[in-house]
């Protein structure tokens, strides 16, 4: 197989003048002959202005550079799409799968022997994992890193847990004005990721848990010497790679090393976007993500990790208290230590070499635990035939069985409309539902799943009641809230037809979550069901058409492969 300049030429339908040109474009860049037989790692920048959370992206890129020069090789670093949570409208997910489609066809079409992606805000890791998968090119993940926690006025803030309790606190009349816009300064203080255990050092750890990662990567804090070590050493370690041309996604991506990611994601209270974004890493090469092994995996595996929203700590304390490996090292008994990572060596090698030292109360032992059951459970059941999944070390234990009255919101922009009116039909016992809010539906499965709690109940005290969606929710949300609701109501799934005051049950022990309306009523509602108008043209029009399931990843049909 040709490697460096030589792979993957223009085609002109004469391979010596394409490689004649394209080296000459290089001279023209101030390129001697000795770099240009050189072996390349690309170096896929995420960075952005409109992506704040990838603010030290270049010089993490830098640094991989760097290191990719020490070993002799020669380093390209390329742009591709950048998303950013907030700045995404009407959703990164929506994105994420063009982002998915740009970094495997760049990686396609470049002459590059190895790839280091760079990635961090939620959905960039995932998109990143997902073309190199599909591409099968040697790739190494780095992240930009988290930020370090925010103080305010003695207590320690992170975004967006804190965001969200401070938010909620203004709404219902607890917190003024001015002493939420002085805490504002301090919830994101620096560059880097969000610092809770949200959706970003969810992937993060995830990644460093299948083995795409450097061991230690998925913690240092953005602003951290250590994060600059670590990306120096990716690009060394990359170089290695493209020389020995592997190993590839495929040899990394295993049943197992996914398996090991389900007790991670219990262990660590992960977000419960991970289910979806490793429902699609697994696809796309060709393997199935097991949910009802995550769950039974959960019924073994206690959280261990302090940190927000389930604990007290930021990244920094887990990164510091030992970081990924020492909780491996908890786990062990858990995960299976064959598994092979890009480093080269097996989870259980980089356990036996990594530094004893744990901080207990970070990581804690499997005899204490920061919550003894498992995070987060799979339910199915009438309204919920193909799965949907609760955070229940995020919810409330008095709500995990109970039964009450749908008040149901037909879209988001019903649910702005009306949730704070005085007039709404709520009570503390009801169940709130919002649907027209999944994968086709909204379109893109926005992190709309929380539903707000009714200002005529919030600020009567009310904290949480049962929220059920086919949305997502972000991963520093808290609540008794079901989510990824499949089918959902835009496929013609049974939340389609719930209505105002149908009883709804869940049951957590039960894994049940039911619509206690009978058959017959069901079918004469489903008689005069109409499916929602998709978007009538361009990249939204192909996403409602072809996006699969959440519990297939909410992936692309035509880019999965399946088993
Ligand atoms: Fe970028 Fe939270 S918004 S990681």
């Amino acid at each position: 197989m040709k490697k460096g300049l030589r792979s993957r030429l223009a085609q002109y339908g004469d391979e010596e003048f394409a490689l004649f040109l394209r080296r000459g474009f290089l001279k023209g860049a101030g390129f001697t002959d000795d770099a240009l037989e050189r072996p390349i790692v690309g170096v896929l920048s995420t960075a952005s202005d409109f992506n704040p959370c990838h603010k030290t992206a270049p010089q993490v890129a830098e640094a991989v550079a760097r290191g990719v020069r020490m070993g002799g090789g020669l380093p390209f670093v390329f742009p591709t799409v950048s998303l950013h949570e907030a700045f995404s409208f009407p959703t990164s997910m929506l994105l994420r799968n063009l982002m998915a489609m740009d970094v495997e066809e760049m990686v396609r079409a470049l002459p590059l022997d190895a790839v280091v992606l760079i990635g961090g805000c939620d959905k960039t890791i995932p998109a990143e994992l997902m073309g190199a998968i599909s591409a099968n090119m040697p790739a190494i993940v780095v992240p930009v890193g988290s930020m370090l926690a925010g103080r305010h006025e003695g207590a320690r803030l992170g975004a967006c847990t804190d965001c969200r309790r401070l938010w909620a606190a203004y709404r219902a009349g607890t917190l003024d004005g001015d002493n939420l816009n002085r805490a504002h300064d301090q919830l994101m203080p620096t560059s880097g990721t969000c610092m809770v255990m949200g959706t970003a050092s969810t992937m993060a750890c995830m990644a460093e848990t299948l083995g795409f990662m450097l061991p230690g990567a998925a913690t240092a804090p953005a602003v951290s010497s250590d994060r600059v070590r670590i990306a120096e050493a990716t690009g060394r370690r990359a170089l290695e790679m493209a020389v020995a041309g592997g190993p590839r996604p495929r040899d990394i991506l295993t049943p197992a090393a996914l398996r090991n990611a389900s007790v991670v994601l219990q262990a660590i209270s992960g977000s419960t976007n991970a289910l979806v974004h490793l429902a699609a890493i697994a696809g796309r090469a060709g393997l199935t993500y097991d949910l009802g092994e995550l769950d039974r995996v959960g019924r073994d595996t206690p959280v261990l990790l302090d940190l927000k929203p389930a604990g007290g700590g930021f990244m920094e304390d887990f990164h510091a208290g030992g970081s990924l490996p020492a909780l491996w090292r908890r786990l062990r008994k858990h995960l299976d230590l064959s598994a092979r990572t890009v480093s080269g060596e097996t989870l259980g090698e980089i356990i036996a070499r990594w530094p004893s030292y744990v901080d207990d109360k970070v990581i804690r032992p499997l005899d204490n635990p920061i919550v003894r059951n498992e995070a987060i459970a799979i339910l199915a059941g009438s309204l919920a035939p193909q799965g949907a999944a609760i955070k229940l070390a995020a919810a409330t234990p008095e709500l995990f069985q109970h039964e009450g009255p749908a008040v149901v919101f037909d879209s988001l922009a019903d649910l702005e409309q009306r949730i704070d009116s005085p007039q709404l039909n709520a009570t503390p016992q009801s169940v709130m539902v919002l649907r027209n809010a999944g994968p086709i539906g909204a379109p893109g499965m926005p992190e709309a799943g929380a539903l707000p709690i009714p200002k005529k109940l919030g600020s009567r005290g009310l904290k949480d009641m049962v929220r059920i969606s086919d949305a997502r929710m972000s991963g520093t949300a808290f609540g008794t809230v079901v989510l990824h609701v499949s089918p959902e109501a835009a496929a013609g799934g049974p939340l389609a037809l719930v209505r105002d005051g149908d009883l709804i049950r869940l049951d957590a022990a039960a894994r049940r979550l039911d619509l206690k309306v009978d058959e017959a009523e069901l079918g004469r509602r489903r008689a005069g069901w109409r499916p929602p108008e998709k978007p009538a043209r361009g990249y939204a029009r192909l996403y409602a058409e072809r996006v699969t399931q959440a519990e297939r990843g909410c992936d692309f049909d035509f880019l999965t492969e399946r088993p």
